[in-house]
């Protein structure tokens, strides 16, 4: 990460030095969307994040500088009316607010230069990234005291409320808590989870992401209409099963004598989300007996859910998934939100090289497009650097 360009900024900018904090972005095995239905998910940081330099300034503004974008942005934080216009800006505004809503008193704003690693759009949560370095930040520099799930919490409720993406809990959990060398097994119901051991390369694999480098369209309403979905499908059941809270609750066939009330579209986006929730349960059950070839083909499953019922796929993010089924990889699927972005592969070690060398050939050959590989290292999550 990139802190010696942040600090000489920084002095630029501010004529001093601050403090430095750094947050991940976050692969996610298996359990996608699922964390809004109250299921499971399976993330774990990665090498890739963001880090910010902070110094309280005395005064009642946050000067802000994005130093990946070159610009600047200067916004008060007394009321949501001070909300900047520029969008980057308004996760740290959104984090500062919501951290004010729970009680903490932010007497002073603060000077700070922020750069990142994380690719943006490829679906690795560069914006709870973000949203995870502030608030970390600040509850350390601040001496808050908030647990590390409100924290979390803090930065989804930026994305629900400055941002307008109805998220689950996921990215800024798995930002936060992140482990070296451990994905997270997180019950988004409960909040209970569990670090396991996640060391591929002991088993024979190799975790990489290939990102398309495609975003087919703004990540906000299409997403935030198949949790609508979803929502309509609960409340259907729920006039027969009034215990079901999320997706995650409800017998497949409970949505199934429904079928006749919720439209097909929300049929099949309910359908997939129950569906997930045993996948995951299924792949975790395998790799804990290190059994990589059944959790890799609950993968290939979640990919064509994704593609087919969920429509959070894309032309180019299903080649990738072909192309990796041809080369024999294990386990393949998109990662994360969708609607492009990354596919995640675990491959066996003797197949890796010939993987990564046929999909970055193809994917050239059939779009023009150079895709990125990111091979994936598990890592530590929010944290003080200096
Ligand atoms: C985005 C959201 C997460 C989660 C994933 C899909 O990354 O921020 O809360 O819903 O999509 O699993």
């Amino acid at each position: 990460m990139n802190t010696q360009a942040i600090r000489e900024k920084f002095t630029e900018l501010y004529g001093t030095e601050g403090a430095m904090y750094a947050s991940p972005g976050r692969i996610n095995i298996i359990g996608e969307h699922t964390d809004y239905n109250g299921g499971f998910v399976l993330p774990g940081a990665v090498d890739k994040g963001m880090v910010a330099e902070i110094k309280f300034n005395g005064t009642q503004k946050i000067r802000a500088y994005a130093l990946d974008l070159n610009e600047s942005s200067e916004f008060g934080f007394a009321s949501d009316a001070d909300a900047p216009k520029e969008g980057w800006a308004k996760y740290i505004f959104g984090v500062i607010r919501e951290l004010q809503k729970r009680g903490a008193v932010i007497s002073e704003g603060f000077d700070t230069v922020f750069s990142g690693d994380v690719p943006l759009g490829a679906g690795m949560s560069s914006s709870a990234a973000l949203e995870s370095t502030y608030a970390y930040a600040m509850n350390d520099m601040l001496g808050l005291g908030f647990e590390k799930m409100e924290l979390a919490r803090v930065g989804q409720s930026t994305e629900h409320n400055y941002v307008g993406v109805k998220c689950g809990i996921m990215d800024q959990f798995a930002s936060i808590h992140g482990k070296a060398g451990h994905l997270m097994k997180l019950d988004c119901k409960s909040g209970e989870f569990e670090y396991v051991s996640f060391d591929p390369e002991a088993h024979g694999y190799k975790v990489c992401l290939v990102d398309s480098c495609v975003k087919h369209e703004l990540v906000g309403s299409p997403y935030n209409r198949r949790r609508e979905s979803c929502e309509r499908a609960v409340a259907a059941i729920q006039k027969n099963h009034p215990e079901v809270e999320f997706m995650r609750d409800a017998e497949i066939e409970w949505l199934n004598d429904v079928i006749g009330e919720i439209t097909q579209e929300d049929y099949i986006r309910a359908l997939y989300a129950r569906q997930e929730v045993d996948r995951l349960r299924e792949a975790c059950a395998a790799m804990e007996k290190g059994d990589y070839e059944t959790a890799g083909r609950r993968m290939y499953a979640t990919h064509v859910g994704m593609s087919v019922l969920y429509e959070v796929s894309c032309e180019e993010l299903d080649f990738i998934n072909e192309v990796a089924r041809e080369c024999g990889v294990t386990g393949s699927r998109v990662m994360g939100g969708g609607f492009g972005g990354c596919c995640i592969n675990i491959v066996k070690a003797d197949k890796y090289d010939n993987f990564v060398a046929t999909v970055q050939k193809k994917y050239k050959e059939k779009y023009g497009i150079d895709c990125k590989i990111y091979p994936v290292v598990i890592s530590d999550g929010a944290r003080k650097l200096c």
